[in-house]
């Protein structure tokens, strides 16, 4: 696991939209895997304008979603549906074959999940995954306690999930599960990208990088990872060992 620190989220957003317009360049067919909320909001904001700005052809990128919340449907704004259709399926102009998100309205969550799963064997696996942190160093809806040997998967929320989420919608929602990639998914994307800034992550990115790797949080795994990338702002690295940080 590398870590990478910039001085500020502006500064870390560009540089995980040059890695992520890089590898689009050099593999125009690649299957990303998008993470939702705060943590890649400036990095596709980013991306979105490196696309524009320099013509690279995204008509053969795959996109899978990293995960939703079962019962809240796609047109709510506070659905990882609708947050990747405005900040990047739409802007880029990503044609509906070329995308895979969970249906948390599905009836059959686990045909939805043996569903996203064999759309991602059939691409040849992802080439780049996108994910954020939780508070309780969950990793898409992998939560702590979370069985790593799981392909896509629905959960049951943890308290924490559940509360912190709130911020995403426009009023009160009750939450209580969520369909995710699962750890197997994680641990095959050739790269793994994990985005964080700001100070209220400076815990959390502190014990992944140094607590005991296990599933009492999940992140520590990515400590395993054959290839992922921590990109944090000096703020969410307040907490790290100096020695961890490059
Ligand atoms: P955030 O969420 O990017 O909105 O902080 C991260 C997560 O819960 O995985």
């Amino acid at each position: 696991m590398k870590i990478k620190v910039y001085p500020t989220s502006e500064l870390q957003s560009k540089a995980a939209a040059q890695i992520i317009a890089d590898q689009i360049r050099t593999k125009p067919d690649t299957a990303v895997c998008l993470a939702t909320g705060d943590s890649p909001f400036g990095t596709y904001r980013e991306l979105v304008r490196m696309v524009k700005d320099s013509h690279i052809d995204c008509s053969r990128l795959r996109v899978f979603g990293l995960d939703e919340w079962v019962g809240i449907p796609p047109d709510n704004t506070g659905s990882c549906h609708h947050y990747l259709h405005e900040n990047f399926i739409g802007p880029l102009g990503i044609g509906h074959d070329q995308v895979h998100l969970f249906d948390g309205l599905s009836k059959d969550l686990s045909g939805e999940c043996s569903r996203m799963t064999e759309a991602i064997r059939h691409a040849g696996g992802i080439d780049i995954m996108i994910v954020g942190i939780g508070m309780n160093g969950h990793i898409g809806f992998n939560e702590p306690g979370v069985d790593v040997n799981l392909w896509a998967h629905a959960i049951e929320l943890d308290e924490i999930t559940k509360t912190v989420g709130q911020k995403y919608f426009q009023s009160a929602t009750p939450l209580s599960k969520g369909i995710t990639q699962g750890f197997q998914q994680v641990f095959a994307a050739r790269t793994l990208m994990l985005l964080a800034h700001g100070k209220k992550k400076a815990s959390i990115i502190h014990q992944t990088a140094e607590a005991p790797i296990g599933i009492a949080i999940p992140s520590t795994l990515l400590r395993q990872h054959k290839n992922s990338l921590i990109m944090l702002d000096e703020e969410a690295a307040g907490e790290l060992a100096p020695s961890l940080r490059n």
